[in-house]
Parts: structure tokens; C-alpha cells; sequence
């Protein structure tokens, strides 16, 4: 019997659809609204990544609509591939610790874990005007706050000024001997990268002060060669990021040099972490950044992109829709074509 030309080509168009839906799933799209499994704008802003086993955790600054305005909130998201997200509740629900005042601003967490301690130990920016009528941005501190799991609840437990000097953006470091490292931007002197106490309480010791006006720190150690990597200091706006390289953490440090054709700005966005993936086959350095919408910041969006880096070299491709495969660390470009998404 013949087939009539439905017949003939529905096979084709079902696994076209299949095709197109597998793409849509596991393809990371800088830029692009960002939904958790749930259908949730992904709100994780100034982030940072923790990897437990085979789950990575993203936590960040929480800010959705509708939140009570007298606490600062920290989301916790899990996955296991990068891509597709879990929201697991809020880490971290904080009224004014200090007494900093209405304004009073948490930003940047990023969380460690201590397998001595076995605690999950956050670090966050603690800032706000100090009294009424100051400017904001006086307070400078780093809190800390503890918690048995990773999702918490955490405790807040105090803050303080790292190794005694101002600490503005932070960023977090965890060498590939598991030393731990707070990154922190100290504006009088400049970018300090400082090991943790044993407990992760605490900042024990200055590895290095670069004297260079950087915030939104996150720093690499990739083929021998620290990368660390930085933007200047213009508020929300984006500006052109830069990075330098050693071959110990306590320098020399090379110049800075651009990672993107300075007038894209770092294509809208700002550096929070740098996070390697090292697979059975390849090694992915994924540069992390938020795309800061100040006066709606629930909408502001991520910029994750594989780099290009090896030899003192880093730089970030101009963002398109990308792949990562988690097992064997490699990650594939995708260009869009006028006739559809997830093409390469
Ligand atoms: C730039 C910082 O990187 C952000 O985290 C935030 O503190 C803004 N400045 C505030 O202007």
C-alpha cells in the first residue's frame, strides 16, 4: 500500500522536535533569562559555586520581587551539570547584624566547606552607611555565617574587617591542594588574596596585595599559571575586565590585560568566579559574571562562557549559546542559524 506524504514525513518531524527540545534543555545562553526547574528566574546575583561530591551549589544574592524589606537574603540552587537548577530554599534570611542601618547592603556571598569542621561556612560583603547621613559603602566588612548543611539554614556569627583593613567585594578561591582563599577589595591598597584560618573563621595571612583598583575578584589556577581576574570600580556599570597571571600566588603578577574587546564592556557583564571543570578529557574554565540591571535587580542576568586560556593567555568569546559536557569537561560552541536555535 503506498503511504501518503503525512505518513511519510512525521517520523522526520518528531525527531526534528526531540532534537531541538534536547538542545533547548542543556544549552547555557549568557544573557538570556536563566529559569530554575521550576520555572523561576535563577536569582543567584554576585555568586559563587561549591562542588559537594557530584552537586554543584550556586549560591547568591536573592532578589526577587516581593521580599520583606527588612531582611538580606542568600538563595541556595543546586545541579549537578551546570545548566538545569534546583532552588533550595533561601541559605540565609538576615536582618540588619550590625546595626548598619536601613540601607545596609549583603552582596558577593560565597560559601566554603571546612571537612574538618565539617561546617558549610559563608562568607558575605557587610556594607551600608555607618550613621545617618553618611554615604553607603562605609561599613567595609566581611560577615560570616555557619551551617550543618549545605542548603543551610546558616547562623550568622560576626563580622569583622579582614586582617584589619576595609573589605568591599569578595571573591573565593580553593587551590588545587584545597587551600582555601577569600579574594577581597580593599580600596585604600588595592586587590588581596588571603588564606583562610584552618576553621575558615577567620583570615589568617595576606598572600598577596596587588596594588590595582579591581573589584568582583575571582581568580583561576590553570596549566601552571594563576589567572586572576578583575573589573574596575564603576558601581553597577559594566567596564572592561581584566586579568593578570603568576606563576605563585604571591607574584610577581603581570600587567592586566583586557579579556574582551574593551568597547563590549566585557559584553555587558562583571566577573564574580571563575570555575574550572576538569573532566576525563578536557578542562573547561567557565567565566562567571552578572549582567547588573540596577533598578530592577531580580532581572539581572548571567554570563557564563567558556574561555579561551593556556600560555598567560585568557579571553572570553564573544557570548553565544554553549554546551558543557560535565564527565569529560569539554564544551562546544553553538552558533544559531536564521533557521533555528542549537545549531552548530
Ligand atoms: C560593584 C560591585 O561589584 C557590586 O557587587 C556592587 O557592590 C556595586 N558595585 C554597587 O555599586
Amino acid at each position: 500500500m503506498r503511504q501518503t506524504p503525512q505518513k511519510i514525513f512525521l517520523p522526520a518531524i518528531v525527531i526534528l522536535l526531540s532534537v531541538s527540545s534536547f538542545a533547548q534543555r542543556n544549552v547555557f545562553r549568557p544573557k538570556e533569562v536563566w529559569l530554575d526547574k521550576s520555572g523561576n528566574h535563577i536569582q543567584a546575583h554576585g555568586g559563587g559555586i561549591l562542588k559537594i561530591g557530584s552537586t554543584f551549589y550556586w549560591y547568591g544574592e536573592q532578589r526577587r520581587q516581593g521580599l520583606d524589606p527588612e531582611y538580606r537574603y542568600v538563595s541556595c540552587y543546586a545541579s549537578k551539570d551546570l545548566v538545569n537548577w534546583t532552588f533550595r530554599g533561601d541559605a540565609l534570611k538576615l536582618s540588619d547584624p550590625e546595626g548598619i542601618g536601613d540601607t545596609w547592603v549583603l552582596e558577593r556571598p560565597k560559601v566554603f566547606y571546612n571537612a574538618g569542621t565539617r561546617k558549610f561556612v559563608m562568607y558575605m560583603h557587610l556594607d551600608g552607611p555607618r550613621g545617618p547621613g553618611e554615604g553607603g559603602y562605609r561599613f567595609a566588612r566581611v560577615g560570616v555565617a555557619l551551617s550543618d548543611k549545605a542548603e543551610g539554614p546558616f547562623r550568622y556569627v560576626r563580622s569583622f574587617r579582614p586582617l584589619g583593613m576595609e573589605s568591599r567585594d569578595i571573591g573565593q578561591f580553593i587551590d588545587d591542594d584545597g587551600s582555601a582563599y577569600l579574594i577581597f577589595e580593599d580600596r585604600p591598597n588595592g586587590f588581596h588574596i588571603a588564606r583562610l584560618s584552618a576553621d575558615y573563621l577567620s583570615v589568617e595571612k595576606d598572600v598577596c596585595l596587588i596594588k590595582a583598583p579591581i573589584e568582583g575578584g575571582a581568580l583561576v589556577h590553570y596549566d601552571g599559571l594563576y589567572y586572576v581576574l578583575g573589573s574596575a570600580l564603576t558601581g553597577w556599570k559594566p567596564n572592561p575586565n581584566k586579568y593578570a597571571t603568576a606563576t605563585r600566588l604571591e607574584g610577581p603578577w603581570s600587567e592586566f590585560r583586557d579579556i574582551a574587546p574593551p568597547s563590549t564592556n566585557t559584553y555587558g557583564s562583571q566577573s564574580s568566579m571563575l570555575l574550572k571543570i576538569v573532566g576525563s578529557r578536557s578542562t573547561t574554565v567557565i567565566f562567571m559574571g552578572d549582567v547588573w540591571k540596577p533598578e530592577t535587580q531580580w532581572d539581572s542576568r548571567y554570563l557564563w562562557m567558556p574561555l579561551e586560556i593556556g600560555g598567560g593567555r585568557m579571553w572570553l568569546p564573544e557570548p553565544v549559546p554553549w554546551k558543557l559536557d560535565i564527565r569529560t569537561g569539554e564544551h562546544l560552541l553553538l552558533r544559531e542559524t536564521k533557521a533555528g536555535r542549537g545549531k552548530k
